[in-house]
C-alpha cells in the first residue's frame, strides 16, 4: 500500500507558480508542463499521447476546468507509469473527478500499453456527470460516473478492491464560511489548512483500497502533507 502525494508549491496565496512532484515511487524524473522543458517534438508528442486532449475535455460554468493541479497529478501519472503497468489494477478509482481530465488521462496512459482496469469516477458536483462523460467519451475510454459525497454508497461493492485512487481534491485554505458552498466553489473551499475533505477522503481511501492499493493525492504544502503522510503510515501504508 503506497501514498504518493503531489505536492503543488505555491510562489503567492494559491497561485501555482512551480509544480512539483514529491515522494513518487517512480523509476524516471517526473515530467512537467510542456512549456517548462524543452522538449523535442518527438518526446512532446509522446507524452501528449499519454494525456487527455485538452481540446476533448468538456466544459460547464459550474464545473472546474483542469487546471496546473490537474496537470501535475496527470504528470505524475505519467511519470509513474511503468509502476502501474506492472502493478496490473484491476479497479482505478477518482474522487472528485471534475472535468475528467484526470481520469481520462489515467486510462489513456494505461489504455496505451494495453492494461485495462475498471474506472469509476465520484464527484459531488451534479453538473459533473455530464461534462465526464462527455470527455471519456470523446477519448474513447469507459469510467462509471457516480454523484456521490466522496465514496458514499459505494462501500460495499468497492470496500479492498480498489488499486489505485486518484484525487485532486478540494485543498485551498478558505473562510470556514465558504465551506459546504455548492457548485464550482466546492472544487477549491475548504477551511482552515484546506483539510476538511482531505481529512474525510483519508479514511474512505483506507477502507476501499485493496492491500496492494495506491493512493495519489494532490496537497498544498499548507495541507501539511507530511502530516498526511504520517497519518497513512498509522495505518500501514508506504510513501
Ligand atoms: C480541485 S477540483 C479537481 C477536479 C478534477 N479532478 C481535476 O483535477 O481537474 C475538486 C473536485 O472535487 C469535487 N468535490 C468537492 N467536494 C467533494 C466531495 N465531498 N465528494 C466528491 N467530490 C467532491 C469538486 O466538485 C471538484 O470537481
Amino acid at each position: 500500500m503506497v501514498v504518493v502525494m503531489v505536492d503543488v508549491v505555491g510562489g503567492g496565496g494559491w497561485w501555482f507558480t512551480m509544480v512539483t512532484v514529491a515522494e513518487v515511487v517512480c523509476q524516471e524524473p517526473p515530467l512537467r508542463r510542456p512549456y517548462e522543458l524543452v522538449l523535442n517534438w518527438q518526446e512532446l508528442s509522446k507524452m501528449l499521447s499519454r494525456i487527455a486532449k485538452i481540446l476533448l475535455v468538456s466544459s460547464h460554468p459550474e464545473v472546474y476546468e483542469p487546471c496546473d493541479d490537474s496537470f501535475a497529478l496527470a504528470d505524475a501519472l505519467v511519470a509513474d507509469r511503468i509502476n502501474l503497468l506492472q502493478h496490473q489494477p484491476s479497479i482505478c478509482m477518482e474522487i472528485g473527478c471534475g472535468s475528467g481530465y484526470v481520469i481520462t488521462s489515467l486510462a489513456v496512459t494505461l489504455g496505451h500499453e494495453g492494461v485495462f482496469p475498471y474506472y469509476i469516477a465520484t464527484d459531488i458536483n451534479p453538473h459533473v456527470l455530464r461534462v465526464t462523460s462527455a470527455t471519456v467519451d470523446a477519448h474513447g475510454v469507459y469510467a462509471e460516473l457516480v454523484n456521490t459525497d466522496i465514496s458514499s454508497g459505494l462501500e460495499k461493492r468497492l470496500t479492498g478492491l480498489v488499486d489505485v485512487m486518484v484525487v485532486n481534491p478540494p485543498y485551498v485554505p478558505t473562510p470556514e464560511d465558504e465551506v459546504g458552498c455548492e457548485g464550482i466553489t466546492s472544487a477549491w473551499a475548504r477551511g482552515e489548512h484546506g483539510r476538511s475533505v482531505i481529512d474525510k477522503i483519508l479514511p474512505a481511501a483506507d477502507n476501499l483500497l485493496s492491500a496492494r492499493g495506491w493512493l495519489y493525492m494532490v496537497t498544498l504544502t499548507a495541507n501539511n502533507p507530511s502530516e498526511i503522510c504520517l497519518e497513512m503510515r498509522k495505518k500501514g501504508y508506504a510513501s
